[in-house]
């Protein structure tokens, strides 16, 4: 079948082109030929019957007796069966002698033309017929013209004939060319697909095996996978700027991209945690980032999301396989626990993942502690967790997402119990210079974990290029930085970024009051005027956040500008986080002490310029303060994104309000209409902070509806379905191989 195909589409686009294009051409030709025959032709009748006409037309005799024997004359020459009719002019133009055949439109030429060099070709209902004027001359006199009319269907005939063989030589030609280039490319076909396949997908097995065979494909192949590789994200950045970014956006590439596979998200942290308070459970939401981020997007997923159970009530609220169903109003996915012990709690989490991969990874200037326990607890844990996403994966080739830099080794763990998985990495904090990360004891063990990744994804390219950097310094491993990809052990990762976000529009968003009321309702809850400018900070309570930064920012811009004191309050939201740590206890600490410190020296009479609140706030509240401050400042020292950033602007549906943004978080790639500034500089934040308080509303406004836009644009579901297409992407390459393994490659996109 696609061998016939092969032969009769070139047949039919030859025979194509020799209709339209060859047989016109020729036959234009050889009419030009036959017309100059014809003229040749006509000269030499001429010239033959000069001498005998000239006497009929001179001889003295009646007019009567000349026009019979002009007559008999004419018809004696018409005995040609070409020539199909003859006339004769006189010299002052007149037709004086015909045959009955002369076409009305064989006219005499007026007697001053001048001599006709070739015939004219004449169309009448008999058909073509070729017109000639040939002057009849005594001793130098023009007598007349003698009017020679051919008729030119045996051109016609001929010409009928010359097409039809041009066009069987022409199709017998084609059809030997064609079946020669069959046999031809179906002789080097498989070889020459088999290797270029191999070369494009980069799969070293079909490498090695048709690489040798076929060297010479290897730079055709090197700029094919340039060029696949370009059009498949050029497909995939328009495909994805066509996409309504929603939940139904979601749940469809769930449904048609990947065929309804299964999806199990793990991460440390769970979406939701049941604590007893008194004698009732309370549910309550994390504050992290994280937990932001990927709420909504389970929510429209639905699946499994497995993850520490600490709340102190989540075993009372699990079924019997450690299940239990959220979010708890309307429920549309399950959490599954993994419950750690004391010892291995304070081992994984808070020693090795916070005391030592947290500050490692941040540029906080805070020493990382690495304790030889601590990493045992941590490669425990991150064994218990692979035994979960196995004993919850229905199928042996589920979606695996996983979450931070808790669970560094369990993608190979994963890898290693379900080869056939797509392991989706997600590292939600910044990877740091290989100098930095070369300090941890068990740098190799980490990277070998992650690399079991099918894609490894960070916020930035330059969280990405560190890692590409880290693990050709500690790794012998092959690093491509054009595909952006790394080889290790016979399987390939991609690393790329995928800066994350919230869901637009928010959930906590709904219900809001209008930002009037809010303004209103927020500064009666402080005990502050209804007029008090109000800035804000959202943050868990940790180092690097910038709290001490920004708070020295606060103090230095009622010293510069004294007419704010009493006229201007920071607000500190800070959520108790990791508080059995002794860095975060002394932070927290450092923290009351300098608030203290700034309320003593510029406070009064009810009067407070930080207004610290160390105390848990849901979604909802918080976003009550985005909308009721003036100005929200995030001062991270180094942060992978923030999602605070963009939480205030999305909050901000009046389009006002200011950003003051680090430029040491990842969303300042994003968000550069933010006041971007270097939170260690304190001179530059309090000068930033004052622009913000004074900036006309119309430019509050243009910035905030350009950031809006960004963040509608790019929000969580598309961060998670760009994920989700490039895992399908991956499966759907995956299974094409392997079907070329199983030898069926020739049939393949043929
Ligand atoms: C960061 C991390 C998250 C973590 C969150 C809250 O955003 O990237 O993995 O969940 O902080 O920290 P916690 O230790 O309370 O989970």
């Amino acid at each position: 079948m696609r061998i016939s195909l092969r032969f009769v589409i070139p047949l039919a686009v030859t025979l194509g082109a020799i209709a339209y294009m060859v047989v016109p051409l020729v036959d234009n030709l050889t009419l030009k030929w036959f017309v100059r025959d014809l003229d040749i032709r006509t000269k030499l009748i001429t010239t033959a019957v000069q001498d005998p006409f000239v006497e009929l037309l001179t001889e003295r005799t009646r007019d009567k007796v000349r026009l019979q024997r002009v007559q008999a004359f004419f018809n004696r020459i018409l005995q040609d069966e070409r020539l199909f009719a003859l006339g004769f002019c006189d010299a002052a133009g007149t037709l004086v002698y015909k045959t009955p055949t002369l076409p009305a439109e064989s006219t005499c030429r007026p007697p001053d033309a001048p001599p006709e060099e070739t015939g004219r070709v004449l169309e009448n209902q008999r058909g073509s017929l070729h017109v000639s004027s040939n002057p009849i001359v005594l001793e130098g006199k023009q007598l007349g013209e003698l009017l020679i009319v051919h008729d030119m269907s045996f051109i016609e005939r001929r010409s009928a004939d010359t097409k039809k063989y041009i066009f069987y030589l022409f199709a017998a030609i084609a059809a030997v060319v064609a079946l020669l280039t069959v046999v031809i490319a179906e002789l080097s076909w498989r070889g020459l697909l088999a290797g270029v396949k191999a070369l494009i997908s980069g799969d070293r097995d079909a490498q090695a095996l048709d690489g040798t065979r076929m060297p010479e494909l290897r730079p055709i192949a090197r700029d094919l996978q340039a060029l696949v590789r370009d059009l498949e994200a050029e497909r995939r950045s328009h495909d994805e700027s066509q996409i309504g970014w929603g939940p139904d956006a979601l749940r469809r590439i769930l449904r048609e991209d990947l065929k309804g596979d299964e999806v199990l998200i793990v991460s440390n942290r769970e979406p939701y945690i049941h604590e007893r308070r008194d004698n009732a459970v309370e549910i309550r939401q994390p504050a992290s980032g994280l937990v932001t981020a990927l709420e909504p997007v389970m929510r429209a997923c639905s699946g499994t999301w497995i993850a520490h159970g600490s709340g102190s009530a989540d075993r009372e609220a699990v079924d019997e396989n450690d299940r239990v169903r959220v979010p708890p109003e309307h429920p549309a996915y399950r959490i599954r626990r993994v419950w750690l012990t004391k010892a291995e709690e304070q081992g994984y989490y808070y020693g090795f993942s916070n005391e030592g991969l947290w500050p490692l990874c941040h540029i906080a200037h805070v020493r990382p502690t690495f304790r030889a326990a601590d990493w045992e607890h941590y490669r425990t844990v991150n064994r218990r967790f692979a035994d979960v996403v196995v004993d919850e994966a229905r199928t042996p080739d589920p979606i695996v997402l996983v979450q931070d830099y808790h669970l560094a080794l369990l993608p190979r763990l994963v890898r290693q119990r379900l080869p056939r998985a797509t392991i989706i990495t997600f590292w939600h904090i910044p990877w740091p210079n290989p100098e930095a990360f070369g300090i941890l004891p068990w740098r190799e063990a980490v990277l070998e974990g992650l690399l079991g990744s099918s894609i490894l994804g960070f916020h930035t390219q330059i969280h990405c290029n560190n890692f590409f950097d880290t693990v050709d310094r500690f790794l012998e491993a092959r690093v491509n930085r054009e595909t952006f990809a790394i080889s290790y052990g016979g399987e390939s990762t991609e690393v790329r970024r995928y800066p994350i976000s919230i869901e637009y529009p928010p959930a906590a968003l709904a219900a809001q009051p209008p930002v009037d009321a809010c303004r209103n309702r927020i500064r009666a809850r402080i005990g502050a005027d209804p007029d008090l400018r109000l800035g804000l900070g959202v943050d868990r309570l940790d180092y690097t956040k910038g709290i001490l930064e920004r708070f020295m920012a606060v103090e230095r811009l009622l010293e510069i500008e004294p007419r704010w004191v009493g006229k201007f309050s920071f607000v500190q939201i800070a959520a108790p986080s990791r508080s059995s740590i002794d860095e975060y206890q002394g932070f927290e600490a450092r923290v009351r002490a300098l608030a203290q410190r700034i309320n003593r020296r510029f406070g009064g009479g009810g009067y407070q310029p930080i207004i610290l609140k160390v105390e848990h706030h849901d979604a909802r509240e918080v976003y009550a303060y985005y909308r009721a401050a003036d100005v929200c400042y995030v001062s991270s020292l180094h942060d992978g994104m923030n999602l605070v950033a963009k939480e205030y602007v999305a909050a901000r549906d009046d389009e006002r309000g200011v950003l003051v943004l680090s430029q040491f978080t990842g969303a300042a790639r994003e968000l550069s209409e933010a006041l971007i500034v270097n939170p260690y500089d304190i001179e530059q934040s309090a000068a930033a902070l004052q622009l913000a308080l004074t900036m006309p509303a119309e430019e509050q406004r243009a910035r905030m509806r350009s950031m809006r836009s960004l963040v509608q644009e790019f929000n969580v579901y598309r961060w998670a379905g760009r994920m989700l297409i490039d895992a399908a992407r991956m499966r759907h390459r995956h299974r094409v191989l392997s079907s070329a393994r199983a030898g069926r490659l020739h049939v393949i996109n043929r």
